[in-house]
């Protein structure tokens, strides 16, 4: 009788740090917002204080404003790899590092997927 009840102890012990630990790991780091790379960019997320991309890049990426940069038909390794350096410092850019700080990875690899498939219409020069 006794030795259940440590038995049981135990498994209750077991079992708590094992839920804590769980949270612990979801606690850390910003929340996935579970949302497409399209309704981002065209919508942003809220609750994370992401504005929606194309209200400055365009919602295909080509932006028709100069001092926002093209993002359509880029490589996507390229801009995942800007995004994370805005969100983890390395790049500092005051409105970049303010949409980026909160994006997932999940998130981020959604963003570049997309607007790497985009087409980019830009003109060569001369073939015109
Ligand atoms: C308020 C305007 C604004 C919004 C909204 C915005 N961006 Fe930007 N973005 C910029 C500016 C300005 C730069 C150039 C920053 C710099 O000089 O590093 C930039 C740069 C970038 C770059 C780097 C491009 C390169 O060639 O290095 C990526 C990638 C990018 N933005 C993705 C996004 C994504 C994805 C979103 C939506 C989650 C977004 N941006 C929302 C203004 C914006």
């Amino acid at each position: 009788m006794k030795r259940i009840g440590i038995v049981l102890m135990g498994l209750m012990l077991g079992g708590g740090a094992a839920s804590a630990l769980a949270e612990e790991g979801h606690s850390s780091g910003p929340e996935d917002s579970g949302l497409t790379a399209k309704e981002i960019v065209q919508e942003g997320i809220p609750d994370k204080g992401v504005a929606a991309c194309q209200s400055c890049h365009g919602e295909t990426g080509e932006s028709s404003v100069p001092t926002y940069p093209d993002l359509a038909g880029q490589y996507e390794s390229y801009l995942s790899h800007s995004l994370r350096g805005y969100r983890d410092g390395e790049r500092d850019e005051e409105t970049m590092k303010e949409q980026a700080k909160n994006l997932t990875d999940r998130e981020i690899d959604a963003l570049a997927g997309y607007f790497s498939s985009q087409q980019n219409s830009l003109a060569i020069p001369g073939s015109e």
